[in-house]
């Protein structure tokens, strides 16, 4: 560990710690443009000048010039200062420099309410330009450069973060830097598009406006939009992420930082998870059969009459995709015990025909295997036999397997289907109960390292939909089992019962996650940490 005082405040932070990082943990701010935690040091923008008073404690001596913070490692006694005369003057500057050029289009950008151009500027500009409006150099401007990315090289600072990324993260190099002087430009590499699996990417990482995602821009002020914390769905590494939302509909995902799943990043397939969210295929309230017809009816009375019906059945098999949280596999656990203990089954198949890439993206296709294996579920492709009833929950395995599934189906007493989305399934059920996705409801995940996340509700359920926690709950309690009244109530019921402590909660769990071993999980759940794979935790 090194001490450092920054702007009068001493900090001890890890060797190795650059100075724009050490001022972080001090609650300072050093100003930075090209510096990215995710990416090596380039070096170029220079906004991180800082002032260096002594240069360690061993050598008090300061430095005559002006250092550039991104790149001078913590040492211990070192003082800098960041705020000073000399350091304004300086940063001053450097803005003045990157907006020469810079084209006077905040109005229109996508970027505004999220630009650290825009931001440093009123923090630490000069404010009146010695440069002439009319004399800037043009250059490009609304040019695709890959299926989601359009490039703005008059808004582009020339930071380089984003030809970084496609070097070091992806190896795809599709941009680089040409020409020289105020001519340089960001470019395209001959016969390149940037259409890698992670390509969006650097739409987040580009400081300003120039790299814009063509799903996105102009169609929301970021400074509408509420996030909420969530993980993403799309295969089993679980990425974390932060949903942007504005009155229940969802406008994108971002990548959340979690050095021990996902780095900085997450693919452009899981990006797109929450195109599923929306459209005519969400199920908006519940059914009960009458002959060839659903009839749509209250939630409580498909619940009532479902319970009732599962009741009067000798066995019931519950059938459960593996997106289904662990609060929502724990309820209907435990339906299956009050209703003669049938089978607990996860039907999705662990593979799929995207392979693992070796950064990311799992062939595993969902978030929770390892979860409902923690609870128990047992792996099983075919229909079980010796039930006379089923619960399916957010599976439609009629649309995986017809014949087999649909000719089991036939011969059930009662099928009840819990679903966020229309499918193949519900045509065989006597109840169907909507409920809302992940999106919509709290809940937890474990990933494919064996690593507990929890995720928040970004919006509500559509419709009469119902979040899947609590159809179950009500479920439950219509069968005469326990009451749970909220999420944590659950959580916690089941944290106890797969040995994972008393009195635990999503909070708890904290925003990174938690390993289930270091929770203490007990064989059952040791057992499935790393039940779709086996290895260290991702790392891109
Ligand atoms: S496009 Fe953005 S990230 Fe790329 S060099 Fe320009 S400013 Fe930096
Ligand atoms: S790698 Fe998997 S979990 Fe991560 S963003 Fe992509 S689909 Fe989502
Ligand atoms: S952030 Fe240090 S030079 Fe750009």
């Amino acid at each position: 560990m090194a001490t450092v005082t920054i702007n009068g405040k001493t900090v001890e932070v890890p060797d190795g710690t650059n100075l724009v990082r050490a001022a972080e943990m001090a609650g300072q701010e050093i100003p930075h443009y090209c510096y990215h935690p995710g990416l090596s040091v380039a070096g170029n923008c220079r906004m991180c000048l800082i002032d260096i008073r002594a240069m360690s404690a061993k050598q008090p001596n300061p430095m005559p010039k002006l250092q550039i913070g991104c790149n001078t490692i913590v040492q211990d006694g070192m003082v800098i200062e960041s705020n000073n005369a000399r350091v304004k003057e300086a940063r001053q500057g450097v803005l003045e420099f990157l907006l020469i050029n810079h084209p006077i289009d905040c109005p229109i950008c996508d970027q505004a309410g999220e630009c650290k151009l825009q931001e440093y500027y009123m923090d630490y500009g000069r404010y009146h330009s010695r440069f002439a409006l009319e004399e800037k150099v043009d250059k490009g401007k609304v040019i695709p450069v890959g299926p989601d990315i359009m490039l703005d090289q008059e808004r582009c600072i020339l930071c380089t973060r984003c030809v970084r990324f496609l070097e070091e993260v992806t190896g795809t190099c599709e941009l680089g830097v040409t020409e020289r002087g105020d001519h340089t430009e960001l470019t395209l590499a001959a016969g390149k598009q940037v259409d890698n699996p992670y390509a969006t990417n650097i739409v987040d990482i580009c400081p300003v406006g120039a790299l814009t995602s063509r799903e996105f821009r102009f169609r929301a002020r970021v400074w509408y939009l509420d996030s909420s914390p969530s993980i993403c769905t799309g295969c089993a590494t679980g990425c974390n992420i932060d949903v942007d939302s504005r009155e229940d509909r969802i406008y994108r995902i971002k990548p959340r930082a979690n050095a021990a799943v996902n780095g900085y990043w997450m693919c452009d397939e899981g990006r797109r998870t929450w195109h599923r969210n929306q459209g005519e295929h969400r199920l908006s309230a519940s059914y009960l059969r009458s002959g060839d017809e659903f009839v749509e009816t209250d939630a409580s009375e498909v619940t009532a009459k479902a319970a009732a019906a599962l009741r009067a059945g000798s066995r019931t098999a519950i059938v459960a995709s593996a997106a289904v949280s662990l609060e929502e596999g724990y309820l209907a656990r435990q339906i299956a015990q009050r209703l003669g203990a049938g089978p607990c089954l996860v039907i999705s198949p662990a593979t799929s025909d995207i392979a693992d890439d070796g950064k990311l993206i799992s062939t595993d296709r969902y978030p929770n295997r390892a979860g409902l294996v923690a609870l128990g579920y047992r792996e099983e492709h075919v229909p079980p036999s010796g039930v006379d009833s089923v619960l399916a929950l957010r599976a439609d395995m009629v649309a995986a397997d017809e014949g087999a599934w649909g000719d089991f189906l036939e011969t059930m007493s009662e099928t009840v289907v819990v679903t966020d989305a229309v499918g193949k399934t519900m045509a065989y059920a006597d109840h169907v109960l909507a409920v809302g996705s992940h999106f919509e409801a709290p809940g937890a995940f474990v990933n494919r390292d064996g690593r507990l996340q929890v995720f928040a509700a970004a919006v509500a359920p559509p419709g009469r939909a119902v979040a899947g926690w609590q159809t179950l709950a009500n479920l439950l309690a219509a069968l005469g089992g326990p009451r749970y009244a909220s999420v944590d109530e659950v959580f916690a019921a089941l944290c106890l019962e797969i040995g994972l402590g008393a009195g635990r909660t999503h909070v708890a769990v904290g925003s990174d996650g938690t390993p289930l071993a270091s929770w203490g999980a007990n064989s059952l759940a040791k057992g499935a940490a790393g039940a779709s794979r086996a290895g260290t935790p991702a790392s891109i």
